[in-house]
């Protein structure tokens, strides 16, 4: 078979399925087996794909029109222009999320110590450790999958180790324990935040996603309010926190939250489609 002959059929099957994005989805298949890119696809379209590789691609296709999520099929997923691996069952990154790495370098300035609190793969801290070198980068979650997901990709992706902690805890139950101090610049976390009413309408690939990295509690705020309770203890002065959120109704709720515990000084900042995607809370 000829490979734009894989790719209509991997196309029309994927779509058959109800898949959003075949044509996308089945370049990305292709040109994960073939070890080529997508551009060099669309270059290579008249060549002859052996019958090994075709059976590898339309078995992918077969588990995508399942609707298994395709960063679990492949393996991996960019984020900041690093490929980051990803383990089944733990939570797919979202190029959203870069919204936090943009508005953190603009709102700090050398931050010594940073905590990313449910790291999953590691995509906030590890990208902060790449920004800030000399930053103390402490990556919590509480799911070990998570964690041992984080370290391969810490030790794939970052050369300096130094001044790198990954440590099991819920949310900042264990910082004074395991690592004997807990006073950060910079507190970041995309904290699970879906609703009990969103978990309801989640399309199916992302079903497919740990619940515990989604499910925020029946308002989806579970998270913010831990974090608001305890954030002064773990905070230097002049420190901030880094949250994402779901939209511009959720940043005002969490606004709220922080509010109520004392903090005056917020800045609700967009992704690059232009949702409201996150809120720096100040603390001076
Ligand atoms: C929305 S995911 C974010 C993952 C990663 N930071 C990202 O942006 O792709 C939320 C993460 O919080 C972790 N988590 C859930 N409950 C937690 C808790 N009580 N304490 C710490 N982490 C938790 C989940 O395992 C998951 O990895």
């Amino acid at each position: 078979m000829k490979l734009y002959e894989i790719l209509k059929e991997s196309i029309k099957i994927l779509s058959s399925k109800g898949i959003e994005t075949p044509k996308t989805d089945s370049e990305i298949i292709i040109s994960h087996i073939l070890g080529i890119s997508r551009v060099e696809m669309y270059l290579l379209k008249d060549m002859e794909v052996e019958e090994d590789k075709k059976k590898e691609i339309f078995s992918i296709v077969e588990k995508r029109s399942k609707f298994t999520p395709l960063e679990y099929i492949i393996g991996y997923k960019y984020f900041w222009g690093m490929k980051f691996k990803i383990r089944e069952g733990v939570l797919i990154p979202r190029f959203d999320t870069e919204a936090l790495i943009e508005i953190a370098k603009n709102v700090c300035r050398n931050p010594k110590h940073i905590l990313d609190i449910g790291t999953g793969t590691g995509i906030l801290g590890i990208t902060l450790k790449k920004l800030f070198p000399d930053a103390y980068v402490v990556m919590t979650d509480i799911s070990e999958l998570a964690l041992e997901n984080c370290r391969e990709n810490v030790c794939t992706l970052l050369t300096n180790l130094e001044g790198i902690e990954i440590i099991k805890s819920d949310v900042f139950d264990n910082i004074w324990d395991e690592i004997g101090w807990g006073k950060f610049d910079l507190i970041i976390s995309n904290p699970p935040y879906i609703s009990s009413k969103d978990m309801e309408t989640l399309p199916e690939d992302v079903k497919k996603e740990p619940i515990k990295a989604l499910y925020g509690g029946i308002l989806g705020l579970d998270f913010y309010l831990k974090i608001a309770d305890k954030a002064r203890e773990f905070l230097k002065s002049n420190g901030k926190i880094i949250l994402e959120v779901g939209d511009e109704k959720q940043a005002k709720k969490v606004k709220k939250l922080f509010n109520l515990k004392g903090f005056r000084n917020f800045i609700t900042f967009k992704d690059v489609s232009g949702n409201v995607r996150g809120i720096v809370v100040l603390h001076y």
